[in-house]
């Protein structure tokens, strides 16, 4: 094009990064890299290419770890930690000087990432890399912060992380950042086709003063994933990546005590009601698809838009999507870039191919070479249509339409995902009104695709769990101080022998949806006091029974929207009616455990009650300080639909706090409770039902906890079960939970502290944080 034609057009011309900086780095290492271990590469052993997606030409060779590397480095990791732990003030100071590293090489880090990844040099240069630093920097503050302000918290120990393709160094940022400042080290495996600059990254940490064994880099594909996972000396896993295989690592983790993250896909909806700015909300919707060539997690990539200006919308996009360029990702005026690998290429096109809808390709010029798919919008799809409900990880939009504000968000959450959404309205009263109302983590008003540190991330449902970013990502990188050591195997008494018959039967049944039901299966079992009296029979739940506590928590979803007011106001009430039969609950816990111990439990139970009543209005969220002109608001909202197996230990005491967390945050709740203790359980029914408790809030099964476990954790309409049980069932709580990744709280066999229940886990189990971007201004 000449300088004539340019006049004539207005088009850009070419504006080419130069590589050769990366290419001289690449060189410099020989293009062949070991792991990094200990704060030196290793020697490369059996590689695998790693190419530019845009040229598809070798830009290095990477080593497919082995089993040797992965334990070198997890040795290197281990014998650091301690160290590492001890003085918060330089760790701060030596992540503080990885910011410093990372803004100092940030166009060599953009451009290496733009060659491996394909993504546009503007997004790798203007986004990836300044929130790579902006990570670091935040985190070195909580490193300074943290003797101060996380008192109680001390870090987990060695961490595996195992990262995505799609933001290769800002994934890395967003693990190690405050897994490092906690204290902990890593081992931290980069996906295998964008390892260049987690090596680059390690390379220069050295500069930085991280010492050896802090930051360990084992290269590979999923084969050294699943070593790190299997790993005995690792104490925590986070992962990030498709949802098959955060299923995968669940199963695989279960019962073996590491703790878990899991940040996995989406099919994030992006709402576009009828009075929303147009034009504003077509910008966004570029970014929200066509940012990184639609590869990303939170993707907006299921477009629904008001029927009224469905048809304007649509055109005016098409206008815009043929207006986007695409090519070289070098070039500094391209929009959209290449896809990762061939391979994700072949997976876009096949999942296109075929589609029953209406497919329209931006008719803008793909390069013929090159690992290139034009901008896509696919309309007149079913809501069950595959490619509705599936990830296409590619610059493919979706679109349907709504009538609506609720059947948009029924449409909304109409996905097994929950990670993130965009709405947008000019009517502020509309958009307050649905965001809390998404099953989603992070919701984008007005704007789309905003990212901070100090901003959690993460997803509900099958989108993971755990948080990045903000006070609440250190949760998962931090464990109360002195915890698991201190805490003993639970040795569960064994049931005396039967010696008599109750004074006067007492038919205890199920409480199920406000109703005392009798068992499905028609079996009870009889409750034998210490002494060996038989109090009574406890009823013997079943799946069935389990079914229809799940069913009766449904039907009480209403729950979650009453005020915290009210909800301190029934849990106080609670407390009062049991503390009014007090000496029953005494004698009747007497007669059970033995010794005299029931009244000063009654007493507890009561003051947890009132703990809980008084948590349910205070338990606040924040306003974070995101650098945009704006707010992202972390809303505390309810985890939904909880089943938590009740302890023997204090089988009142710890009954009533579980009901008051639970409840008090706005869940409802089905209790199995104690296997030894049900009797007092049961007994309870009568409080609920004397103290405005709605119908299905809270549920109590009494049963064998063993064979409750799978049936509980598996089923698909639970959002979290919590187990404190004497029972071995957090292995198969873990493992039947991936089914639809609810979260999983459990004690792997160890008591619980329940004479001084701190609140803090509970909040957080009970909990999950939403962030809600709203940027101001006209
Ligand atoms: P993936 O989930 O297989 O890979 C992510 C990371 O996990 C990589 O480092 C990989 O080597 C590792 N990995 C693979 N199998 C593993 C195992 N069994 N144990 C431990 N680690 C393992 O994702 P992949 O194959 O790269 O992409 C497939 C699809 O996943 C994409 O089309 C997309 O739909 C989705 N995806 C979602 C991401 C997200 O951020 N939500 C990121 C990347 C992919």
């Amino acid at each position: 094009m000449n300088v004539s034609e340019i006049f004539e057009t207005m088009d850009y011309g070419p504006a080419p990064e130069d590589a050769s900086e990366a290419m001289a780095w690449l060189k410099e290492h020989g293009k062949a890299f070991g792991p990094f271990v200990n704060g030196k590469f290793t020697k490369p052993g059996k590689t695998f290419g790693s190419r530019n997606p845009a040229t598809g030409k070798l830009l290095a060779k990477v080593s497919q770890a082995t089993q040797r590397d992965v334990n070198a480095a997890v040795k290197a990791a281990r014998a650091a930690q301690a160290d590492w732990a001890r003085d918060a003030k330089k760790r701060a100071r030596v992540l503080y000087a990885l910011a410093r590293l990372v803004q100092k090489h940030s166009r060599l880090f953009a451009v290496l990432e733009t060659l491996d990844n394909g993504k546009p040099i503007r997004e790798s240069r203007d986004i990836d890399i300044p929130l790579v630093a902006r990570h670091f920097y935040y985190h070195a503050g909580m490193a300074q912060l943290m003797d101060q302000e996380l008192p109680d918290r001390q870090p987990l120990g060695v961490c595996g992380q195992i990262i995505p393709w799609n933001f290769p160094l800002l994934m890395l940022a967003w693990k190690v950042a405050p897994a490092l400042a906690m204290g902990n080290t890593v081992v931290l495996k980069p996906a295998e086709y964008t390892s260049l600059t987690a090596l680059l990254f390690a390379d220069l940490s050295r500069q930085a003063g991280v010492p050896p064994g802090v930051l360990n880099i084992v290269t590979g594909d999923g084969k050294v994933g699943e070593m790190i996972v299997a790993h005995k000396d690792i104490d925590k896993i986070a992962f990030t990546g498709s949802t098959e295989v955060g299923r995968i690592i669940r199963r695989a983790t279960a019962g073996s005590g590491k703790s878990l993250t899991l940040e996995l896909g989406g099919k994030s909806p992006y709402i576009v009601f009828d009075d929303a700015d147009i034009d504003s909300a077509i910008e966004g919707l570029v970014d929200a698809i066509w940012y990184n060539q639609g590869q990303v997690c939170c993707a907006g990539s299921r477009l629904l838009v008001q029927e009224g200006i469905a048809e304007d919308f649509l055109q005016r996009l098409k206008t815009r999507m043929d207006g986007l360029r695409i090519g070289d990702p070098l070039d500094k005026c391209i929009d959209v870039g290449a896809v990762v690998d061939p391979v994700q290429l072949k997976t876009i096109k096949g999942m296109v191919e075929g589609s029953a809808g209406d497919v329209y390709f931006a008719k803008c010029d793909v390069p013929e070479t090159g690992c290139f798919y034009p901008p896509t919008l696919i309309t007149g799809l079913s809501t069950s249509d595959p490619l509705m409900q599936e990830e296409i990880f590619g610059p493919v939009l979706v679109s349907s339409t709504f009538r609506t504000p609720g059947e948009a968000v029924e449409l909304a959450n109409n996905t097994r995902y929950g990670l993130a959404a965009t709405l947008w309205t000019e009517n502020v009263n509309l958009a307050l009104d649905v965001a809390p109302k998404l099953a989603a983590g992070v919701v984008w008003v007005n704007a789309t695709n905003l990212f901070d540190a100090a901003a959690g991330f993460g997803g509900v449902r099958e989108s993971g769990f755990g948080r990045e970013g903000g006070w609440e990502g250190l949760l998962a990188y931090t464990k109360p101080s002195g915890s698991t050591e201190a805490s003993v195997k639970i040795d569960p008494p064994s049931l005396p022998a039967p010696t008599g018959v109750p004074d006067m039967d007492r038919t205890a049944k199920l409480y199920i949806g406000g109703k005392q039901a009798r068992p499905d299966g028609g079996y009870s079992r009889a409750v034998l006091g210490q002494d060996g009296a038989l109090l009574g029979h406890a009823p013997i739940a079943n799946r069935k029974d389990v079914r229809n506590a799940v069913e009766a928590m449904n039907a009480a979803r209403g729950w979650g929207n009453t005020t915290a007011h009210l909800r301190a106001q029934i849990l106080y009430y609670l407390g009062e009616n049991l503390s009014a039969r007090a000496d029953e609950f005494a004698k009747r816990l007497d007669a059970m455990i033995g010794g005299r111990q029931g009244k000063h439990e009654v007493d507890d139970a009561v003051d947890r009650l009132f703990t809980w009543a008084a948590w349910a209005d205070k338990h606040d969220g924040r306003a974070k300080g995101v650098p945009i002109r704006g707010v992202a608001l972390a809303m505390h909202e309810p985890v939904g639909k909880i089943a938590a197996f009740a302890s023997d230990t204090a089988p009142l005491a710890g009954l009533a706090t579980l009901i008051g967390s639970a409840l008090a945050m706005g869940n409802r709740l089905t209790v199995i409770a104690s296997d030894l203790y049900p009797l007092i359980a049961t007994d309870v029914y009568q409080v609920l039902e004397t103290s405005d408790v709605p119908p299905g809030v809270v549920n109590i099964l009494t049963g064998n906890h063993a064979e409750l476990a799978p049936h509980v954790a598996g089923h698909m309409d639970i959002d979290a079960v919590w187990s404190f049980s004497p029972s071995d069932i957090s292995g198969v709580i873990e493992r039947e939970a991936a089914g639809n990744l609810k979260r999983s709280w459990v004690n792997h066999g160890r008591a619980y502290d329940w004479d001084n229940p701190s609140a803090a886990p509970f909040l957080a189990a009970a909990t999950e944080v939403k962030t809600i971007w709203i940027p101001y201004g006209e």
